[in-house]
C-alpha cells in the first residue's frame, strides 16, 4: 500500500470509547514502528492487505520498564524481581514487556473478544520471551469494573496505580 495508503487504511480504524486506542493506531503506530519503539498487530477479517480487509481490532507491544513502588507487598516484589531483590536505597525498573495499547473497532465489536486479543498478544510475546527472557507482561489500565475484570479472568494481577496517571498497572507472569 506505502506508507500513505497504510496511513489511510489505519484510519478507518474507529473506537470512541477510548480515543487514545483510536489516535495511536490512526496517527502514532506508524512513527512508533518506524522508530522501533512498538510493534502493532492488527486483527481483520479475512483478507490480504492490498484489499484492505475490515481493521476487527489491534493491539501494541513493547519493551518496557516497570518502576516498583516500595508500597507494593514485598512477597509480589520479590516475584517481579526473580533473582534479587532491591534494597531501598537504589530502586530498580523491571524489564518487562507491554501491551501498550488494546481495543476493537465498535462498529465490529461482536466479531472478536478481549481474551482472545489477549492470548495473541500473549502468544506473541511467548516468542520474545523463549528468546530473550522476561518475567511478565503489563499493562495499564483505567480504573474501570468490566476492564479490570476482563485482565484479571485473563491471569493478569493488579499491582500498583500509577502515581502521575493514575492508572492500574496489572501484570501476566509468563
Ligand atoms: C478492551 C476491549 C478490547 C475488551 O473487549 P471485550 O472483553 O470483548 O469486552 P466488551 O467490549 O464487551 O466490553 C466489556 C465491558 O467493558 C466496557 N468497556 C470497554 N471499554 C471501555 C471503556 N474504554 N470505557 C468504559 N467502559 C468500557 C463495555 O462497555 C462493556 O460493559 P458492559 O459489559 O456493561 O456492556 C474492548 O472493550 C475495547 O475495545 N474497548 C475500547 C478500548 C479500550 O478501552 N481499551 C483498553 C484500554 S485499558
Amino acid at each position: 500500500l506505502g506508507e500513505s495508503g497504510v496511513q489511510e487504511y489505519l484510519a478507518t480504524f474507529e473506537c470512541p470509547r477510548n480515543l487514545d486506542v483510536q489516535e495511536f493506531l490512526r496517527r502514532r503506530a506508524i512513527p512508533h514502528e518506524k522508530a522501533l519503539k512498538s510493534r502493532t498487530y492488527l486483527v481483520t477479517e479475512a483478507g490480504s492487505i492490498p484489499e484492505q480487509p475490515t481493521i476487527l481490532a489491534y493491539f501494541s507491544l513493547a519493551i518496557h520498564l516497570m518502576e516498583v513502588q516500595g508500597s507494593v507487598s514485598k512477597t509480589l516484589q520479590k516475584r517481579l524481581h526473580g533473582l534479587y531483590f532491591p534494597n531501598n536505597t537504589r530502586p530498580r525498573p523491571l524489564p518487562c514487556f507491554i501491551i501498550g495499547q488494546i481495543g476493537k473497532d465498535a462498529r465490529h465489536s461482536d466479531r472478536t473478544t478481549g481474551s482472545e486479543l489477549l492470548d495473541m498478544a500473549r502468544r506473541a510475546l511467548l516468542m520474545a520471551n523463549d528468546i530473550v527472557g522476561g518475567r511478565f507482561i503489563k499493562i495499564d489500565c483505567e480504573d474501570i469494573p468490566a476492564l479490570v475484570d476482563l485482565y484479571q479472568r485473563n491471569g493478569f494481577r493488579a499491582v500498583q496505580n500509577d502515581v502521575s496517571t493514575g492508572l492500574l498497572e496489572m501484570v501476566l507472569f509468563f
